[in-house]
């Protein structure tokens, strides 16, 4: 009998790369993968799970779920987790000790709160995110709420009969009203900011070109919750919806932001309260158990953890709406800003971005010369993106990419991934790839992000330029 030495989560977490060897665990398992890495029918992403659990992954990709590759994982075997390596007890001082357990392939911005996108390649691996990569944006701690206790409180018209605000719990909200479901694109305001920040310098979070994502989405119109408060859509004095969050800092200030009555009450906007993300409830991080899904908009106004709606003559006081989440001239700096100046973001304009070669690698054509470029593009306001021009020179010739997507009767609410098989000349050592996209409107990009630039790094819709080797 062969006795297997045992390994704690953080000696595997040293095996990462080819020098060190490179190490994964499975059902208590340690096993050594190096050799394997040049053989696997899926390619160099298994390096994604180096130094780490394969089940997240395996838990995304159903080919592994069969004899033959658990086989062929035992002749890799090194060792078994030693089994008083035991999760470190939490916190419970730390007002982020209830948050719940992520993937561990996201790329983390901010621990806390917790803020983090998809690789880039695997954002694109299907038109709907897999809800564990979609890219979570979070403000606070993640609010813990009973669903059995839970009420959503929609206040009343102003001068209406009824005293109380209307009260619904999760099963009101389930068999009183129809459910609907839409498909939608959500993206942070701060999507493409590291692009603008290496301009000069922005205040908020790096992010990549991955804080966007793709979700179906099931639940209730706002519009029929509103319609029961006693709402109609020719209300007088009433040019708001403020959808406040059950998310709050130590002083008590919850997550809050607003819309406009007119776009809530429109059956066109299909403005949704959503109880479920890709038919799972929805996961904690993205609003557990209800969020507002506002189609076309900047992810700020799809407020998360719903706990109260508020119709007013106002837009929410709150500092998201506010005094941040707005753009500017690049001639406005911390100095001279006046937030009461610009409008809040509302429609995203335009936008695409390439996913695949990531920037600065090195890229093989197969035996036909070609190389695949992926990417997404989308734009708000429910314009669907009809064309993305691709090219290979730094934007002297241009090809069209080929789009795949969601037919839709009416506003386009999702993204469309492109695809290019293009062809490398010989001679080519170095790439410059560029993307732009073009919407229904005939809306395009601007070519480059300093005319663009802003203090807060909001809102960059830039050509998507990137750099990389061609090996042959
Ligand atoms: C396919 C083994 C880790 C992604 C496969 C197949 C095997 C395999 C045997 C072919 C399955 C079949 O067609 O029957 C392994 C082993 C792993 C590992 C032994 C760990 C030691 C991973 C990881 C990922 C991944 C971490 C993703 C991050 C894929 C994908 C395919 C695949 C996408 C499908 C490829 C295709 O059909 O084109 N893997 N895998 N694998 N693997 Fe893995
Ligand atoms: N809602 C609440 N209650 N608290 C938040 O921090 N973040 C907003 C929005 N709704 C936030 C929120 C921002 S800025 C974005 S981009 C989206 O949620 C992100 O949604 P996601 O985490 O589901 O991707």
């Amino acid at each position: 009998l062969h006795l297997f030495p045992q390994y704690t989560r953080d000696d595997v977490k040293k095996h990462k790369s080819p020098s060190d060897r490179i190490w994964v665990t499975y059902a208590g398992e340690v096993f050594d993968i190096t050799d394997f890495v040049d053989l696997h029918p899926g390619g160099n992403r298994i390096l994604l799970a180096a130094g780490g659990a394969l089940e997240p992954f395996w838990a995304l990709y159903g080919v592994h779920k069969s004899e033959h590759v658990i086989e062929l994982l035992q002749e890799y075997k090194v060792g078994v987790l030693s089994p008083d390596d035991k999760e470190p007890p939490r916190d419970l001082s730390d007002p982020y000790s209830g948050d719940p357990s992520r993937h561990p392939v996201l790329k983390i911005n901010s621990q806390k709160p917790f803020n983090a996108e998809p690789p880039p390649e695997m954002l694109t691996e299907n038109f709907i995110t897999p809800n564990v990569l979609f890219f979570k944006r979070n403000h606070l701690p993640v609010p813990n709420i009973n669903p059995d206790k839970y009420e959503l409180v929609v206040e009343r018209p102003p001068g209406a009969k009824w005293a109380k605000p209307l009260k619904l719990s999760l099963k009101d909200l389930k068999t009183k009203f129809p459910r609907h479901e839409v498909t939608v694109t959500l993206q942070c305001a701060g999507n493409r900011r590291s692009e603008m920040n290496a301009i000069k310098p922005v205040k908020g979070l790096d992010w990549g070109a991955a804080a966007i994502s793709t979700a179906h989405w099931g639940g209730v119109w706002l519009r029929d919750v509103l319609s029961d408060a006693g709402y109609s859509e020719d209300l007088p004095n009433v040019r708001h919806v403020q959808f406040e969050g059950l998310d709050q800092d130590i002083t008590g200030t919850k997550y809050g932001a607003s819309i406009s009555f007119k776009r809530a009450m429109s059956k066109d906007c299909e403005v949704l309260l959503a109880y479920e993300m890709n038919g799972e409830e929805l996961p904690k991080d993205h609003g557990f158990p209800l969020r507002v899904i506002v189609p076309g908009v900047v992810g700020a106004r799809n407020v998360k953890w719903l706990g109260r709606i508020i119709v007013s003559e106002e837009e929410s006081s709150s500092h998201w709406q506010q005094n941040d989440y707005k753009g500017f001239s690049p001639s406005v700096d911390w100095d001279t800003v006046d937030f009461s100046t610009s409008p809040a973001i509302q429609d995203l304009p335009v936008q695409s971005a390439i996913t695949e070669p990531r920037p600065g690698a090195t890229i093989t054509p197969d035996h036909d010369g070609k190389v695949t470029i992926k990417g997404y593009a989308w734009s708000g306001g429910g314009r669907e993106i009809v064309r993305v021009d691709v090219s290979l020179d730094g934007g002297k010739t241009w090809k069209v990419a080929d789009l795949t997507g969601e037919e839709t009767k009416g506003p386009t609410w999702a993204w469309k991934l492109w695809k290019l098989e293009a062809t490398i000349p010989d001679e080519q050592k170095e790439l410059t790839i560029i993307c732009k996209a073009v919407d229904s409107s005939y809306n395009v990009q601007p070519d480059t992000v300093a005319p663009i630039w802003n203090l807060r790094g909001v809102l960059n819709n830039a050509w998507h330029h990137i750099s990389v080797t061609v090996d042959k």
